[in-house]
């Protein structure tokens, strides 16, 4: 489709009618709001957390480490294959996070948890996970379900300062939806600006997981490659690929934090005057709002709507993933 503002074309391309999904998602973080887990976390502080999850579900555990980095003395590790690390002991806490609660690697972070003897909490909308969780009496946190996971992060979210995150998005909704001409919207602003180059999207250190998250969403919801980094990090290694011809091709897209470091102010000056000029194009956007979870979410935000128009704009369903599915449907089969 070529014109964003034109809604029936919108209704047309989006079947699954993931823009209320995407509205609701202030609705679905309040809900987050009430501590829902069924039964009390027994045992001592954890001298580690460890989040297993992946895509989608893990996406909400880099948003818990990021906001726990400056604010908790216990350190947030997010664990994104089978298994568990060796920091993973009885001293330990398990967050097994999946939105499904089908996820083999998830479901075996938790079964090697139980082996090990490490304290877990499960955090799900269903499947096995919770299944395998009451039958071996580990607290549960049962989120709604019937989402895509990537679309669920407010339901997996359950900070108390997500109240202050909630005054910020509510108003994102309102600017970003598909009633928003693109003149004054943002994400459809941004989407027309990226067309067809390939998104090139750098976060400072304390929004880096909105970089990331930024990547995801486009690679499942537009179906396109993207590239994310954090400064000062990719200062150090990625910034030399900006000397390729190929650079051309891709659209950087900074996203700035209004409380961001002056040093890292200063590497975002810098960083524009050597590779903007390589670059297809560059936009900027910034974080809203003053605690960590706000000014992260905003971003997050602004990226899923942006992702859901640059789906539009190539003509893609940015529900449905059905690569993913049938790689999922295939692993579950019997080995041939
Ligand atoms: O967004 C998605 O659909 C995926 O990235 C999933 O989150 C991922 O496949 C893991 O599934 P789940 O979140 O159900 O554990």
């Amino acid at each position: 489709m070529k014109d964003l503002d034109d809604l029936a074309a919108i209704r047309t391309i989006d079947v699954h009618d993931t823009r209320e999904v995407l509205a609701a998602f202030p609705l679905q973080c309040r809900d987050a709001l009430a501590p829902r887990a069924d039964r009390p976390l027994t045992g001592r502080r954890p001298r580690v957390i460890v989040i297993a999850g992946m895509g989608g579900s893990a996406a909400a555990g880099d948003l818990v480490a990021a906001c726990a980095a400056d604010r908790v003395d216990v350190p947030v590790v997010v664990h994104r294959s089978y298994g568990l690390p060796a920091v993973a002991t009885p001293e330990a806490l398990l967050i097994a996070m999946s939105y499904s609660g089908d996820t083999a690697e998830v479901l075996s972070a938790l079964t090697t948890a139980l082996e090990w003897r490490v304290p877990a909490l499960a955090v799900t909308a269903g499947g096995e996970l919770a299944r395998l969780a009451e039958e071996r009496r580990i607290p549960r946190v049962i989120v709604r379900g019937g989402l895509m996971p990537r679309m669920a992060v407010g339901h997996l979210l359950g900070d108390a300062e997500i109240a202050e995150a909630l005054d910020e998005i509510s108003a994102l909704a309102a600017e970003l939806g598909p009633e928003r001409p693109t003149a004054v919207n943002e994400a459809k602003r941004l989407a027309a600006a990226i067309g067809d180059r390939l998104p090139a999207i750098y976060a400072g250190p304390e929004t880096g997981a909105a970089a990331y998250r930024w990547k995801t969403d486009i690679e499942e919801n537009a179906k396109t490659f993207a590239v994310s980094g954090v400064l000062p990090e990719m200062n150090h290694n990625e910034i030399e690929a900006w000397r390729r011809p190929v650079a051309g091709g891709l659209h950087l897209i900074f996203l700035r934090d209004h409380d961001e470091a002056p040093e890292i102010a200063r590497r975002f000056a810098v960083l524009t005057g050597l590779i903007g000029g390589s670059a297809g194009g560059i936009s900027t956007s910034w974080t809203r709002g003053k605690s960590r979870i706000a000014r992260l979410l905003s971003l997050i935000y602004l990226g899923q709507w942006t992702s859901y128009y640059l789906a539009l704009l190539y003509d893609v369903d940015p529900w449905s993933v059905p690569l993913l599915e049938e790689l999922k449907r295939r692993l579950g089969a019997p080995a041939p």
